[in-house]
């Protein structure tokens, strides 16, 4: 059981929602694209793989590398009050890793905007904003870190926008990690931009007939 698995998050561009079996599809066709596997260090998994992993992150507590926290991001003007399937809606998916046992007040943090249309829209920036504003006032976060292909500039670019320094390049991986330590400034500015943001409970849909159950 996961702490999020009942929350909805609905921002002005997008709304967050727990990865649950209906997203299962839609997110392993995206991961099938060789760019986005580049971009997020991922290997691709079969279409079983992903559903196994979408059922440990939710039912598994404290699995290694496993998220304490996932969202798929959905887009908030298709979803909202239309009664359209989440499949529908989806653009990406947003994670939040504890990585260091030593201390769980350190939360490392991935954005995905899968569906290139959505991207350079500001889907990416809100999307990364809730996330946090929920780790550090339900979590606990208080330092956050994004690891970063050293190409992927509009990633850099982004976590920059939204306070990050640059504090480690690690070479053989080629990647960089980027880190906003929360203070008292930080917390205030980081609730101001997700103000607008409604937490609702989340009605899991149900799975088109024919669909894998797990
Ligand atoms: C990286 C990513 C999450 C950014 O999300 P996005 O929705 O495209 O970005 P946004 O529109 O929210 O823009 C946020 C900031 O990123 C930067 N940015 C966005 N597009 C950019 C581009 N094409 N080039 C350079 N910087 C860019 C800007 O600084 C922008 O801030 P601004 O609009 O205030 O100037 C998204 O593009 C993505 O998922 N790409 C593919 C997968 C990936 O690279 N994931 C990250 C793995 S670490």
């Amino acid at each position: 059981m996961k702490i999020n698995q009942n929350t909805v998050l609905q921002g002005q561009r997008v709304t967050l929602v727990p990865y649950t079996s209906a997203h299962v599809p839609r997110y392993h066709e995206w991961m099938q694209s060789e760019e986005l596997q580049r971009l997020t260090a991922s290997e691709p998994l079969s279409l079983e793989q992903e559903y196994e992993m979408q059922r440990s992150w939710r039912d598994d507590a404290d699995i290694l590398f496993s998220p304490e926290c996932t969202f798929i991001v959905l887009d908030t003007a298709r979803w909202a009050g239309q009664e359209r399937a989440d499949e529908d809606c989806m653009v990406g998916d947003v994670n939040l890793f504890l990585t260091d046992a030593e201390d769980p007040t350190l939360g490392e943090i991935e954005i995905m905007i899968a569906e290139p249309s959505y991207r350079g829209r500001g889907f990416g920036k809100e999307a990364t904003l809730m996330m946090m504003s929920y780790g550090v006032r339900n979590l606990g976060i208080t330092k956050f870190e994004a690891k970063i292909g050293q190409e992927n500039e509009t990633s850099i670019c982004m976590f920059k926008k939204l306070h990050f320094k640059e504090v480690a390049v690690n070479s053989v991986f080629q990647e960089v990690t980027l880190r906003l330590d929360v203070g008292d400034q930080e917390r205030q500015w980081l609730l101001e931009q997700t103000n607008h943001v409604e937490e609702k409970s989340y009605v899991e849909p149900k799975l088109p007939a024919g669909t894998l159950e797990t």
